[in-house]
């Protein structure tokens, strides 16, 4: 087992934060999970598992041990008429499996086009986009817990999964490391459209309705309007969409008839955060290199300098007008390490 000192996470994390660890190493099986619980190096240290570093914002150095989980293969577990079942290692790149699968003639996930991050990172916030979460197509997912080496399989329902949630993100958090995931994937096209902007995008490209038509349309819809990390560093939208009740959502309407909001049940409606925090003005803005992206205001951005403490100062000042406008508190989506 390698262990490395002192290494930069600057390439390892999407927001580009300069930050160093104490002691970084890679796995790339389930018996050097094992084996890695069992040395000193895990035992006396703080730890952190990176996938592809896309959902993390780094505070300060991280004083402990970073495990990359590079676990890889694509393996088909069964088949019937209707679905193929597909395991898959944690450290592959979520949107090569996307890719894989379309190639393969499979559907159900074309929506998730160019999600940046690795597989063992999508059951955790329950990646979703354009319609769909990857729940509605998750079979397994496979964790070693992290204290006793035994194995864990968790069916879909155990997962707990909710709107950027599972259990993996509560109960679970930092004690198990996830190392497969199992998915059914359809051989029959299911497409799933309801998200207006691919239909418009289908209509420009004078497209059909086939999956990888579809795959194409959320990738141009995604270049256009979020910002790529290699480009200007970010991490996605940094704050989830809250939930509140629908009738504080109507007055809200009554005062902004522009809002926007998903019903999500009788009682509860889902508003768009980025349309809250555009409205108090904040898209543009920049402060040094910590800025909101100029397309959309949810993404906060990293010009090549910002520190993580900057970008939560900005998270913060964002928070509190958007509390102080509407009577709404809005909470980061990106895990804040430190
Ligand atoms: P990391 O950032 O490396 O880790 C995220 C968390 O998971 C950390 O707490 C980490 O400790 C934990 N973790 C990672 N791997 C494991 C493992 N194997 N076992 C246990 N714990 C683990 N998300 C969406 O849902 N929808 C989007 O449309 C979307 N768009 C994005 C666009 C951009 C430009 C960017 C930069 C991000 C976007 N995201 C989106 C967020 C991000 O891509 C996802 O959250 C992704 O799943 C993170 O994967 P990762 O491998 O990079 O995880
Ligand atoms: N909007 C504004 N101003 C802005 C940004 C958005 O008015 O600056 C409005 C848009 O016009 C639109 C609405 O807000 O009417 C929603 O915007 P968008 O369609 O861009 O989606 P979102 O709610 O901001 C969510 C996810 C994204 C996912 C997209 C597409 C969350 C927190 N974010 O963003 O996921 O890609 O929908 O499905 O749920 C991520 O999690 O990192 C992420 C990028």
């Amino acid at each position: 087992m390698n262990f490395s000192k002192n290494i930069s996470l600057k390439k390892l994390n999407t927001f580009g934060i300069k930050a160093n660890c104490k002691l970084f190493t890679e796995i790339h099986s389930k018996s050097q999970i094992k084996h890695l619980i069992q040395t000193e190096e895990f035992k006396r240290n703080n730890y952190l598992i990176l996938g592809g570093g896309s959902n993390i914002l780094f505070t300060k150095d991280f004083n402990g041990l970073i495990i990359k989980n590079e676990i890889i293969g694509i393996n088909i577990l069964s088949e019937n008429d209707h679905i193929k079942n597909v395991k898959v290692g944690a450290g592959v790149n979520w949107h090569k499996f996307v890719l894989w699968s379309i190639e393969n003639g499979l559907s159900g996930i074309e929506n998730l086009a160019l999600i940046p991050g690795n597989i063992g990172a999508s059951p955790i916030q329950n990646i979703g986009a354009y319609g769909v979460e990857v729940k509605d197509v998750i079979d397994k997912v496979w964790a070693i817990n992290l204290k006793d080496g035994n194995e864990h399989i968790f069916t879909n329902l155990e997962c707990k999964f909710k709107y950027r949630d599972s259990i993996f993100k509560n109960e679970l958090k930092d004690k198990i490391m996830i190392t497969h995931v199992s998915f059914n994937l359809s051989k029959t096209a299911i497409h799933n459209t309801s998200y207006g902007d691919i239909n418009e995008e289908l209509s420009r490209l004078g497209a059909e309705r086939s999956t990888k038509n579809i795959c194409n349309a959320v990738i141009n819809i995604r270049k256009r309007k979020l910002p790529n990390p290699d480009e200007i560093g970010n991490s996605g939208s940094f704050f989830k969409n809250p939930v509140i009740k629908s009738s504080k959502f109507k007055k809200l309407q009554g005062l902004y008839p522009d809002i926007v909001g998903y019903k999500m049940s009788e009682t509860d409606t889902k508003v768009a955060a980025g349309w809250l925090i555009d409205k108090c003005g904040w898209k543009g803005h920049r402060n040094n290199d910590a800025g909101v992206h100029k397309n959309q205001a949810l993404v906060l951005v990293n010009y090549g300098e910002a520190t993580g403490k900057e970008i939560i100062l900005l998270a913060k000042k964002i928070q509190k007008s958007v509390k102080e406008k509407f009577d709404i508190n809005i909470y980061p989506e990106v895990n804040i390490i430190g």
